[in-house]
């Protein structure tokens, strides 16, 4: 029996919670990806691998030859156990350790999007005694604001991340002093879950003005990195699971200023995962309260933290009922107050051992698991696995 797109017989054998991940959804994604940024001339999309590092979705993205965006030695690992090419991975992050940087040095990556004058010396040095030379990028805050939630905000002057644009001369003129880093691009990323494009355009409007005032210092780098943040739709995941890439690469063609053969580099996450995975869970038992009724499933907060860190909404659905609606409070088992998946949610009538799907949980899901009250990290299962 399939409930809409899930294979509900086939879960009945697989001890929950568990994430489910739609490989044909996943492909789909990518395709429209790799057509629409294909487009226009010198786009290059990297995959964020924060988002999901799935050791079964990660050779999918590679496939499709996506480069690799990564904040850790541990995400560069995964990334090159994935297959990802040395030369497509950028290495980010506000704060690199030395062990992470040498990583980085010793696969020759394509380059490391750089914080701070302090890092960059660091760099250099560690590029030194190993004989080298880092590619980096300069990663800026533009102090543009994005239309999201509050703690995935990036892009503001009072955010951690970043140079400023007035401390951007001087950390240029470092550069000299510094023989053992090039600079080879300017990154810069202002937020996450934009639908907006009005977001991304301001954006292109302030690289274009830096970048101006840049020419007249004859500064011009190879790329321009403009991040990741497309958002999907989360009170909808059916309506248009592949989200508007055509709109969104058409933004920044249309906005961003490039000089002479600049490539664009995108480094898209949620946009890339978010729809393709659900996360499994099942209904332990049904309790009446005194003016609601709870669902209490076997996922919690340690397997999806987004509604507790971020009032988040995923769609959560009832796939083993067709009952008539009821309205319930979803919880978890953990013991936190905020362990709620969604209050006064209407389910097919729920009883015991039936499974909720909580939607849009490809990004930002699995990846954000912890082991908080000694309970085991969720199991992601493919749609190839499970049919
Ligand atoms: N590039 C940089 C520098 C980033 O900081 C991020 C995300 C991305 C790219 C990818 O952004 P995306 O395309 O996925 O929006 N845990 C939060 C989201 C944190 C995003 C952190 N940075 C959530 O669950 O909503």
């Amino acid at each position: 029996m399939m409930k809409g797109i899930f294979p509900v017989e086939k879960f009945r054998n697989v001890q929950t919670p568990f994430y489910y991940y739609d490989t044909k959804l996943l492909r789909d994604t990518l395709n429209t990806i790799t057509r629409e940024a294909g487009r226009y001339e010198g786009f290059q999309v990297h995959y964020a691998i924060k988002a999901n590092a799935n050791e079964k979705i990660l050779p999918i993205i590679r496939e499709a030859g996506l480069g690799a965006d990564c904040v850790s030695g541990g995400e560069i690992r995964a990334a090159l156990q994935a297959g990802f090419p040395a030369d497509k991975i950028v290495f980010a992050g506000v704060g690199k350790a030395d062990w992470e940087i040498n990583l980085g040095l010793d696969n020759d990556i394509f380059c490391f999007n750089v914080e701070s004058v302090a890092e960059l010396e660091v760099i250099n040095g560690l590029a030194e005694a190993k004989g080298k030379t880092a590619r980096v990028a300069l990663r800026i805050n533009p102090d543009v604001g994005a239309h999201t939630h509050a703690h995935i905000t990036t892009g503001r002057a009072e955010n951690k991340f970043g140079i400023s644009m007035e401390q951007l001369d001087a950390v240029v003129d470092s550069f000299p002093a510094l023989p053992h880093v090039q600079l080879v691009g300017l990154h810069f990323h202002i937020g996450s879950q934009i639908l907006d494009m009005g977001d991304f355009a301001a954006l292109c409007n302030r690289i274009n003005e830096l970048q101006a005032r840049l020419a007249t210092r004859r500064i011009m780098v190879e790329h321009i990195n403009v991040g990741g943040g497309l958002g999907i739709d989360y009170q909808h995941p059916n309506r248009q699971p592949v989200p508007d890439f055509a709109a969104y690469f058409a933004c920044y063609n249309k906005h961003l200023r490039r000089y002479g053969q600049q490539t664009v580099h995108f480094e898209l996450g949620r946009a890339v995962v978010g729809q393709c995975g659900s996360l499994i869970t099942q209904v332990l038992y049904i309790k009446q309260g005194t003016q609601k009724q709870f669902a209490i499933v076997d996922a919690g907060m340690t397997d999806l933290i987004r509604p507790a860190l971020y009032q988040a909404y995923h769609k959560i659905e009832n796939i083993t009922s067709e009952r008539p609606m009821e309205a319930y409070d979803v919880v978890g088992p953990i013991c936190e107050s905020s362990d709620v998946f969604g209050k006064a949610i209407d389910l097919n009538g729920a009883s015991r051992h039936d499974l909720l799907a909580i939607r849009s949980a490809g990004a930002y899901g699995e990846i954000m698991a912890s082991g908080y009250n000694c309970r085991p990290l969720p199991k992601g299962y493919t749609s190839d696995e499970l049919g």
